[in-house]
């Protein structure tokens, strides 16, 4: 099914987000067919560009950045199909202007109304630019005669305050149904096949729960430092900008009941009921752990330390590393910890969840021939090498019974010839079909702020562990798995 003839006006259009993902995805969207004959890109933003020179930033970022090969003729089609407004937010032109475009596009392009407004912007823009939407009418679904959807990145808030404050002035201006929130983990393809592997299949779901399961990792490493966002990030920090959306994303996913059928309502409703049930640990100095990096190595280059970045004050106590243990109080996870851990200028890029299984109540073998055994492990990696790993003893070839663990791999790259689309492609392919599902709703980013707060209340009077770049993290959440007798997974 194709999407209805429509506009995406990206607010914010020259700037990084829009260059390096949102453009490279409406090409290759474009590219594989999949965009109706009548779309239009609409760029705003301040910067004083003609539609030709939108259009060569928009071909240069597409080259750059799209997963499919870069064809003449799909760029040729595109470039046809590309607007520029300029203007500043709080310019009532601009947004009268960007209204008669709009207008126009349904003479050139038959869009018959139908818009999605994509907020690429610093939240502390969103209230001027809703409010210009609502004065100007091109939030009204009723006006347009089409529809009229809107898109906003993470941050959503900063916390459950500012969460419940930003919700309540989109929810002003455009209905409940017509708001996407993007949490682009959610579009990754490894991501969504954890509803295949749980819920397709007979092996997993016996035993997804406390009885079977010891112990839940999810990892989001980074080895990338903080590039040129110092400003956002040091006063965001690592708790806000991921494990709010994308680890609790991931822990709801891994942790929700099966939803009755894939649809938008039912698999927020089972999401929601994960988030909460989340319960924090008692002691937070030794099961919520902040870390961060001090100058080292990666890769066999010397990296800066985050106090010693650019524009980042010296005493700076913004975190680039958290660990915490959580737990979700249900019939089914009682009793199992989940930890979670993600940070900034780690040995290397990596996204796993790895469910740890208890060990077998009782084992035939002599001790020593068991000595290499460990738990059996089912490690579904998000990326890269996108997959499975099932890890599970075998008898070592030879004349003893020896068991040692060994790997069973699934990798995605090997089993498909399709090519696994961006996180952007399939989460804006989304919007302008109206499909949801793969969107957190207001409920869970508030539920998930409430799991947050109390974290950076504690934090706030404490200043963060060092670790140095290229290690894995402070000492402290190693301690912290000691504590419990666990390890961290080294992926
Ligand atoms: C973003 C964070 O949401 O996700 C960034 O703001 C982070 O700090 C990025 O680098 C990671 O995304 P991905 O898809 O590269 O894992």
């Amino acid at each position: 099914r194709l999407p209805d003839n429509s506009a995406l006006v990206v607010f914010g259009a020259t700037g990084d987000l829009a260059r390096k993902k949102l453009i490279p995805a409406v090409y290759d969207l474009a590219n594989r067919g999949l965009l109706p004959p009548g779309f239009v890109l609409v760029g705003f933003a301040r910067r004083d560009w003609s539609d030709d020179e939108f259009a060569a930033f928009a071909r240069e970022s597409a080259e750059r950045g799209a997963r499919t090969p870069f064809r003449e003729d799909t760029w040729e089609r595109l470039a046809g199909s590309l607007r520029f407004c300029q203007g500043s937010f709080s310019d009532d032109a601009a947004f009268d202007g960007l209204a008669a475009t709009l207008t126009d596009l349904e003479h050139s392009h038959g869009i018959r109304g139908n818009a999605a407004f994509y907020l690429s912007i610093p939240p502390t823009a969103f209230p001027v630019v809703l409010k210009q939407m609502q004065r100007t009418g091109l939030a009204s679904n009723e006006a347009a005669g089409g529809w009229r959807r809107v898109v906003i990145e993470k941050p959503f808030g900063h916390d459950l305050e500012s969460a419940r404050e930003l919700n309540s002035l989109v929810d002003d201006v455009f209905t409940p149904d017509d708001v996407f929130r993007i949490d682009h983990y959610l579009g990754k393809e490894t991501v969504q096949n954890l509803f295949a592997l749980r819920f397709a299949n007979t092996l997993f779901e016996p035993i997804w729960n406390s009885h079977f399961v010891d112990s839940v990792q999810i990892t989001m490493a980074e080895d990338v430092g903080i590039g040129t966002r110092a400003g956002f990030y040091d006063e965001t920090g690592a708790a806000r900008d991921v494990l709010q959306n994308h680890l609790l994303q991931l822990l709801a996913l891994t942790a929700m009941e099966e939803p009755v059928s894939f649809g938008a309502d039912t698999i927020r409703t089972e999401k929601l009921k994960v988030l909460r049930a989340v319960s924090l640990p008692d002691d937070y100095a030794t099961f919520a752990v902040r870390g961060q990096y001090s100058q080292g190595w990666l890769a066999g280059e010397r990296v800066r330390g985050y106090l010693e970045e650019a524009d980042i004050p010296a005493d700076s106590t913004t975190e680039t590393f958290v660990a915490v243990k959580l737990g979700v109080e249900t019939r089914r996870w009682a009793g199992v910890p989940f930890y979670l851990r993600t940070g900034k200028r780690l040995p290397r890029r990596v996204t796993e969840i790895a469910i740890t299984f208890t060990k077998a109540p009782h084992l035939p073998f002599d001790e020593t021939d068991t000595a290499e055994l460990g738990n059996n492990q089912l490690v579904i990696r998000v990326q890269p090498d996108e997959g499975v790993t099932l890890r599970f003893g075998s008898k070592v070839p030879g004349s003893a019974m020896e068991v040692r663990d060994v790997a069973m791999d699934f990798l995605f790259g090997e089993a498909f010839t399709e090519a696994l689309p961006e996180a952007y492609e399939r989460l804006i392919l989304d919007v302008l079909l109206g499909d949801a599902t793969l969107f957190p709703n207001n409920a869970e980013v508030e539920e998930s702020w409430r799991i947050i707060d109390p974290l950076e209340e504690f934090w706030r009077s404490t200043k963060p562990h060092t670790y140095r770049a290229g290690s894995w993290g402070p000492a402290a959440a190693d301690d912290m798995l000691a504590r419990d007798g666990r390890r961290w997974r080294r992926p």
